[in-house]
């Protein structure tokens, strides 16, 4: 038998590190995680069904998922050497990291942001520098670059559109950081199908970008299928420390499938982007909440009463969403994701009795 100190063994970095929350309470309505709220379309499904009979799964999937690297090429019209498939693009970030940084160095994103940025470089033992976001949730790109730079920083973070916040920042000040940054930019595209906007065309210019690219929010966060856009030598780098495996078959096909019919799951976002557009609009008729401009799936709002309270409130009426209270800047503030009608109106209706006039 062995009592050991099990604490004692655990590397300081990681003892100290608080794991990542994910709510995974059982509510009807779930607007907390940013999914799409609709299952996949039924020709999807039943297309896939068939061919899902054919695969081996008793082998390994393909190391360089390459079938699903030649359908994302084709789509973004990229060379398919700029491409690296992800388990979730959660897990590219932790690549990056392994890549660019040794223990100790430092790595810049605005703040608020994806809060995963941080906690991975934790885990490395890096150190993550913040830098506020002003009251538009935008940045200024010299000052962001002096904090980066006396930080010594290896890698910049830009959530574009910005996670929680849910905008995108200023075109110019993103280019900017883009064309001084003298280390890796990575600019976290994960919302890119609601905004539209993308600076993966700088890569041809820019060696040190990184473009992120996730399929969570469009319908596969069940699968965890992420990709990375980038210079070919960075490409092989990741490659070295990327597991061989870490993409598995049933994802790499459907995800696959689901890019090569991509214009029913576009009618899903077309769909999302109209509700969202809806909800923006219902919710600041919805006294005493300050609603920000969205430029993704989901939507950040100030309530005046405490953001518990009201957390609580939604949660008694079976809606899900994510308590932001707890960041400094955050003071009250909640995020939605935006569901399918029923669900938006479900949720309005419980604003409405919660903080309405
Ligand atoms: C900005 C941002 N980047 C990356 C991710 C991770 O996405 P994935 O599911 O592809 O790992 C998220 C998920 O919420 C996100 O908000």
């Amino acid at each position: 038998m062995s009592n050991l100190d099990l604490l004692s063994l655990i590397q300081g970095k990681v003892r100290s590190l608080k794991a990542y929350q994910v709510e995974n309470i059982d509510c009807a309505v779930k607007l907390h995680a940013n999914e799409n709220p609709f299952q996949l379309p039924e020709e999807l499904l039943s297309g896939f069904s068939k061919s899902f009979k054919k695969l081996q799964l008793n082998r390994y999937p393909d190391p360089d998922s390459r079938a699903l690297k030649e359908s994302i090429a084709k789509r973004l019209n990229a060379p398919i050497e700029n491409l690296i498939i992800g388990n979730g693009s959660d897990e590219l970030i932790l690549l990056l990291l392994q890549v660019f940084c040794n223990e100790g160095d430092s790595i810049s994103f605005p703040d608020p942001t994806f809060a995963m940025y941080s906690i991975i470089a934790r885990g490395l033992g890096l150190n993550p520098c913040s830098f506020p976001l002003d009251e538009h949730w935008d940045f200024d790109a010299r000052s962001f670059l002096k904090t980066a730079n006396d930080s010594e920083s290896r890698i910049v973070f830009l959530s574009y559109p910005n996670n929680p916040t849910g905008n995108c920042f200023s075109e110019d000040q993103v280019r900017h950081v883009i064309e001084c940054f003298e280390g890796i930019v990575v600019v976290d595209e994960a919302y890119y199908d609601f905004s539209g906007k993308s600076f993966a065309r700088k890569i041809e210019q820019h060696n040190n970008l990184v473009v992120l690219r996730s399929l969570s929010k469009i319908g596969l966060a069940g699968l965890r299928v992420g990709f990375g856009i980038a210079d070919p030598l960075v490409i092989d780098q990741l490659n070295k420390v990327r597991l061989p495996y870490n993409s598995n078959t049933v994802s790499q096909t459907l995800a696959e499938y689901l890019l090569n019919h991509f214009d029913r799951v576009q009618q899903q976002i077309d769909t999302i982007l109209e509700e969202r557009d809806r909800m923006i609009g219902e919710l600041k008729k919805v006294g005493s909440v300050t609603v920000f401009p969205s430029d993704s799936n989901f939507i950040m709002f100030r309530t005046e009463q405490l953001a518990e309270d009201l957390f609580r409130h939604l949660m008694d009426n079976g809606i899900l969403v994510r308590d932001l209270s707890a960041h400094p800047k955050l003071k009250n503030c909640l995020r939605a994701t935006v569901g399918t009608r029923e669900e938006n109106d479900r949720f309005l209706e419980a604003m409405a009795l919660a903080v309405g006039k």
